[in-house]
């Protein structure tokens, strides 16, 4: 035992610093604070609708009254932004997205609501083709394609449609190239300069996005997403589309999903000066969320493991589906 320690001297002794839970407070490097987390909620039509999706346990499409109480209880929690994604029948999409555009759109109304009950709490409207269309892909479809330029009147539209009803910020998701330069433009002129842009810069053609189409039933009907959304196997990529994108004119960046991409999260951040946001995906969630349910994880804790990865890779926002308990965790720490 002495020769041994004699041949390697315990002259370093990193586990000094984790002796006591206030030491290993002290030297944290990593913290998360409920404002870091953004809540992504379904809105569905009608009164007192709450509709659970059953590949995401604890989640659930809300009609507009029910969402505005579900949101002050977040705002009450340290959440400061909820993204919103409307669930519609189909009976409401056609091939051109056009309830999208509507001012009387269910998504409208449900952001003047919500302006209206918590002005505090910062509204993120998802901008693609993919809720309202169809065809369930987030461009217009002609032939097998999608295009590109002609898309982006369409998003520039539904941009300036969700801004006048009240959101604080829109969230292009569909990865059209030349998108957040054209809605800055066509923002500014209807007079909704101080309306931010968060891009979906860096979006995969992710296998992970499962229960969320789901959830909105607006799988692809046809084909896939691989000609819009980035291919999981390409990091270098991701530094074009974010510096395209800052170019243009976005405010926040994102990486999506988040957990399998910390390594180009953390590209993204080294990159980049401004604020990058990560989306914790509706498969992600859900994996935790199932084999908690087994007994075979602490699901709880997981989920709060896999937030703080995220945030040390380097994003500033997360986006989860667990943002309310995660709060309600941080906000009364156990240990
Ligand atoms: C639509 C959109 C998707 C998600 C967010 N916005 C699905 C897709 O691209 O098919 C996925 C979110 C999730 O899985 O939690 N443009």
């Amino acid at each position: 035992m002495r020769d041994a320690m004699n041949a390697y001297p315990l002259d370093e002794r990193p586990r000094r610093n984790r002796r006591t839970e206030s030491l290993r407070r002290m030297v944290r490097e990593t913290r998360l604070d409920p404002s870091a987390l953004v809540w992504p909620v379904f809105v569905v039509e009608g009164e007192g609708e709450v509709q659970p999706i059953e590949a995401m346990p604890g989640c659930a499409r809300y009609s507009p009254d029910v969402l505005v109480e579900e949101a002050r209880a977040a705002y009450d929690l340290g959440i400061r932004a909820i993204a919103l994604f409307p669930a519609l029948d189909a009976a409401s999409k056609d091939s051109q997205a056009s309830e999208s555009r509507r001012a009387d759109g269910l998504l409208q109304r449900a952001i003047r609501r919500l302006k209206l009950a918590v002005p505090e709490l910062v509204l993120i409207t998802d901008v693609a083709m993919d809720p309202y269309s169809t065809d369930g892909h987030d461009g217009v479809l002609e032939d097998g394609v999608i295009l590109n330029d002609e898309t982006l009147p369409i998003l520039a539209e539904m941009a300036v449609c969700q801004a006048d009803a009240g959101a604080d910020i829109v969230a292009p998701s569909d990865m059209m190239d030349g998108r957040i330069g054209y809605i800055r433009e066509v923002l500014d002129e209807a007079g909704h300069q101080d309306v931010g842009i968060l891009s979906y810069a860096v979006k995969y053609a992710s296998a992970f996005y499962g229960p969320f189409r789901t959830a909105l039933d607006s799988a692809p009907r046809e084909g896939d997403k691989k000609t819009y959304q980035m291919d999981p196997a390409n990091r270098r990529e991701a530094l074009r589309e974010v510096s395209l994108d800052v170019r243009e004119g976005a405010d926040i960046v994102m990486v999506k999903p988040a957990l399998a991409y910390l390594d180009v999260i953390a590209d993204v951040r080294a990159e980049v000066d401004v604020p990058v946001a990560a989306y914790h995906v509706s498969g992600e969630y859900a994996m935790v969320m199932a084999a908690g349910a087994q007994g075979w994880i602490d699901a709880d804790a997981v989920m709060d493991e896999c937030l703080l990865a995220i945030k040390r890779a380097g994003a500033d926002l997360i986006f989860t589906y667990a943002a309310r308990e995660a709060a309600a965790r941080l906000r009364a720490p156990t240990s």
